[in-house]
């Protein structure tokens, strides 16, 4: 009876045990056959989104040693902005954005943190802003952009003054692959975004602010801004 006992919870903890897939970062049960049937359709389609093949004139803005980051702005090859766009739609449903419209897709810019020459693993997309609302709570005041329709939950988790503060650059997206989080890729995007976005000046922690921030958003623009 113990033997068996024991044989059923060695088979179960096979069965269910939660598997991290090791390219995409998908969190899934090897034991769900539809968990895995979705992770086969998200691998691929996460793969194909961050492949990064570099392309004539890439607007290199920074290099590390443990990979670059690229900058596409309006007017660049299809290819570039191609990628661009498909890296946005990798973010945004990785965010639960849908559809949010970029309030100046003319002047956006996409910034790309490329990593080995093969794979793009963080991403942030800038607009020119010109006033913000700055986050009344804790743990650190961060600046926010006027909320968007889609953001009513953000609204209402966080108290926001009133009176608007004037900044120059809007992060309307930031991110950074799963299994590369906590290894300041973000904040070598923010910096790099704060040298580059104004032609010949660097903007202050002041002069830059999130939109709708997620509460991993909140926690990095908080210890960012301080820094
Ligand atoms: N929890 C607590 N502190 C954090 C976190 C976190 N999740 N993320 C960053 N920080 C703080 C830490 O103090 C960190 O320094 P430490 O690692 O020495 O402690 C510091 O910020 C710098 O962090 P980075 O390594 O530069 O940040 P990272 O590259 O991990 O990226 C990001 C942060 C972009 C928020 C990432 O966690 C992510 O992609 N999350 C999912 C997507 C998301 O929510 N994006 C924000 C949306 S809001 C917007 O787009 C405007
Ligand atoms: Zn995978």
């Amino acid at each position: 009876e113990a033997l068996k006992d024991q044989m059923i919870i060695d088979a179960g903890q096979k069965h269910f045990g939660a598997m991290v897939c090791k390219s995409c970062g998908m969190v899934y049960s090897s034991a769900s056959p539809e968990d895995e049937a979705h992770h086969i359709q998200y691998h691929q389609r996460f793969m194909d989104g961050i492949k990064y093949t570099s392309w004539k004139n890439e607007r290199v803005v920074a290099q590390f040693w443990d990979g670059k980051i690229v900058l596409i702005q309006q007017g660049d090859s299809k290819y570039a902005s191609k990628k661009a766009e498909d890296v946005r739609e990798l973010v945004d449903r990785e965010l639960g954005f849908k559809q949010v419209v970029l309030t100046y897709p003319t002047q956006t810019q996409t910034y790309l943190f490329v990593y080995n020459e093969t794979k793009i693993i963080g991403c942030l997309i800038a607009e020119p802003v010109r006033r913000a609302f700055r986050v009344l709570s804790e743990p650190a005041r961060t600046l926010e952009l006027p909320a968007t329709e889609n953001s009513l939950d953000a609204q209402r988790a966080w108290r926001c003054s009133t009176k608007p503060e004037e900044v120059f650059c809007g992060i309307s997206r930031i991110w950074v692959f799963s299994l590369m989080r906590r290894k300041r890729i973000a904040s070598r995007l923010v910096d790099v975004v704060r040298r580059t976005f104004l032609f010949g000046s660097c903007l202050s922690t002041d002069e830059i602010a999130f939109s709708d921030p997620t509460p991993d958003g909140k926690l990095f623009a908080a210890k960012y801004c301080q820094t």
